[in-house]
């Protein structure tokens, strides 16, 4: 007593992969944006990033600071945090009196905005880079060469000749930022804060995958792959055809990686084939939470069916694929409806 629109679902299948985490440098970011619409207003925001986790943001309304995480209060207590934490509503001010003389002495127009990006990249290798690059307007302005304590201009302009000239008149400014880059932000600050969020670092989330299809014509079928929940970035999605991975090609369709508010991410990548050209599909999925092994969903192509879900219940997949079984279940008249309104949310 099989139903005509039988939908399956299929239990994870997880095989040995040979998905290998690159090392990737790592990277510490304090991104500013000042908004000046006047020159009696400017709003002034800022975040810094550990990777893509937030560690503290600034309120535009009153500066005050808000800490993510319970332990980055403590790394901006420690050593040069601390005198930094009491300057940092100084530096701001001037910084905002600096942009407005700016505008004036060279017949600028607000409203404008002024982003300034400072940071540093640790290499795989032990090595690190400092960065600090100032924007203007939109494009590339003026920014800090550590190894010659310089300032140097990244657009032929008046506004980068004169705003790095003024920068660099500034010997004991460009004496501290070569200290905080160098010393401050590349080491003990990295260093504190890679030990501290150790944890929220090293989080993994498993994807969870669906795979379905779309007919937008009689002679064309889309078979979409989405895998969603993932963390961290790094992913590898790849459809095989008869166990043989599809090349990249006109058919296949994979969209940018996309974040989802809860800090993990998901993607879809879309196979255009023929209808029932007899062939087998699976949506293979590699991640660092499945460690070496593989995330296999089948697409299952029936023709009773226009369009088959499988979803992948990932915690009920590991834990098949532990006891190294291969399972599906089917599913009875009663859960067609609910399949059925998924394709269509999906
Ligand atoms: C700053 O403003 C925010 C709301 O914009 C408020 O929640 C916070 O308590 C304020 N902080 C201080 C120190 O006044
Ligand atoms: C470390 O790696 C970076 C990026 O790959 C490279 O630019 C740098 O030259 C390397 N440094 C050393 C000492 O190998
Ligand atoms: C891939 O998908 C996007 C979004 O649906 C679409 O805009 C684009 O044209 C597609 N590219 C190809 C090569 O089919």
């Amino acid at each position: 007593m099989q139903p005509p629109h039988l939908l399956f679902l299929f239990l994870p299948i997880l095989l040995p992969g040979m998905w290998a985490d690159p090392e990737e440098p790592q990277v510490i970011q304090y991104l500013l944006t000042g908004a000046f619409a006047s020159i009696s207003s400017a709003e002034v925001s800022c975040i810094v990033l550990l990777e893509d986790i937030p560690m503290l943001t600034l309120d535009p309304a009153n500066w005050s600071i808000h800490f993510y995480w319970p332990w980055v209060s403590q790394v901006a207590a420690e050593g040069d945090g601390e005198k930094i934490m009491s300057q940092y509503k100084i530096a701001l001010r001037n910084l905002i009196r600096f942009v407005h003389d700016t505008v004036q002495q060279t017949k600028q127009h607000y409203p404008l905005v002024v982003q300034i990006r400072l940071g540093c990249v640790a290499y795989p290798n032990m090595t690190s880079q400092g960065f600090l690059n100032v924007g203007w307007g939109g494009r590339d302005l003026v920014a800090f060469e550590i190894d010659k304590q310089c300032w140097e201009a990244r657009q032929p302009s008046q506004v980068a000749e004169l705003v790095s000239e003024s920068l660099n008149r500034q010997k004991s400014v460009t004496v501290l930022l070569e200290y905080l880059l160098t010393i401050w932000v590349c080491q003990s600050n990295f260093q504190t804060v890679k030990t501290y969020g150790k944890e929220v670092l090293e989080r993994q989330e498993l994807p969870v995958a669906t795979v379905f299809a779309r007919t937008p014509s009689r002679d064309e079928l889309l078979l979409v792959c989405h895998v969603t929940g993932f963390y961290p970035h790094p992913i590898s999605v790849a459809w095989l055809r008869d166990g043989q991975e599809v090349p990249p090609g006109p058919a296949l369709n994979t969209s940018t990686i996309l974040p989802n508010a809860d800090l993990t991410y998901q993607l879809r990548s879309v196979l255009a084939v023929a209808p029932r050209d007899g062939h087998s599909y699976v949506c293979r999925v590699r991640h660092r939470s499945l460690g070496t092994r593989s995330l296999l969903i089948p697409w299952e192509n029936r023709s009773t069916a226009a369009t088959i879900s499988i979803t992948i219940a990932v915690l009920l997949l590991v834990t098949t694929a532990s006891a190294g079984g291969f399972w599906w279940w089917k599913h009875r008249k009663g859960n067609e409806a609910t399949w059925e309104t998924q394709d269509c949310i999906i």
